[in-house]
């Protein structure tokens, strides 16, 4: 990330509204977590703002991160997105917003990269980037602008491994998110491969999996408002893995049932 690093565990929102997001960042960041993910698609970004406010944690410690969707990807739209959202979450500056889907049946994502590199300029967004965008949605808007996203939202969690699109970011000094890093309550937790692990490190097997994505170089956005998982899932940055439980957790890969296509997910 130009000029900053983004925290290895951050707080995902979806899908809370806004009166569990009130409570769940203000809990999360006094117990230490320094970054909160939210988008317009959520509809929580004025819980988010408040549970900021909440927290008593300093608006200069948190990094807030937004997304906004396919009608806002132009100049214009992504200013108005920007306006919308930093009135939402009741902030002056968002530290990092992001195209949310490249949406290629519309094909305006380059629109939407050219409107955040404006808000770049201005100061108004510190860091910019996608979410969703494969090597060739990366290599457009690279081609036409000469920005590179900072960061790279991706769906990844042991089972969808994404190794291409993320040696690709890696080449390109990219960081590299995983969204749904504990796989959204489809059953990842739950196999026994991670109950095994979890007796062996002496943690839960939500923490391996978070220990993984941190292990192999991904930050993670885990979404939890219970206080206990809070604290487990950030304290799962903490675990080192020996190299053959990282392999016998990717031998997973390819097992995901629920893989969101980016060339046709509508948002
Ligand atoms: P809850 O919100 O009740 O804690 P993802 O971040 O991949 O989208 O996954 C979120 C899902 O994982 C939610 O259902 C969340 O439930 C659950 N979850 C979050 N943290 C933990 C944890 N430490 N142990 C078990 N399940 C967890």
């Amino acid at each position: 990330m130009n000029g900053g690093t983004v925290p290895l565990i951050g707080l995902g929102t979806w899908p809370m509204d806004d009166a569990e997001c009130e409570r769940a960042v203000a809990e999360a960041l006094q117990l230490g977590y320094r970054l909160v993910d939210t988008a317009f698609a959520y509809g929580n970004e004025v819980g988010v703002g408040r549970g900021v406010a909440a927290s008593g944690v300093a608006r200069e410690d948190v990094f807030i991160t937004t997304k906004f969707d396919r009608e806002s990807h132009s100049v214009a739209g992504a200013a108005l997105a920007f306006e919308d959202a930093a009135r939402k979450l009741g902030v002056e500056y968002i530290d990092l917003m992001l195209i949310h889907w490249p949406n290629p049946d519309q094909d305006r994502y380059v629109e939407a990269w050219e409107g955040l590199i404006v808000l770049r300029e201005q100061g108004k967004v510190r860091h910019i980037g996608t979410s969703n965008f494969l090597p060739k949605y990366l290599d457009r808007i690279i081609s036409a602008t000469g920005a590179v996203p900072e960061l790279n939202q991706l769906q990844v969690n042991p089972r969808h491994l994404q190794r291409g699109p993320r040696a690709y970011n890696a080449e390109l000094g990219i960081v590299t998110q995983s969204w749904s890093p504990l796989g959204q309550g489809t059953g990842l937790v739950e196999l026994p491969v991670f109950a095994d692990l979890a007796d062996k490190y002496g943690c839960t097997p939500a923490q391996v999996i978070l220990a993984w994505h941190v292990n192999v170089g991904l930050c993670a956005i885990p979404k939890s408002s219970n206080p206990e998982r809070l604290v487990q899932n950030l304290r799962a940055q903490d675990i080192d893995l020996d190299p053959a439980d990282i392999a016998t957790i990717e031998a997973l890969d390819g097992t995901e049932p629920d893989v969101k296509n980016p060339d046709t997910f509508m948002h």
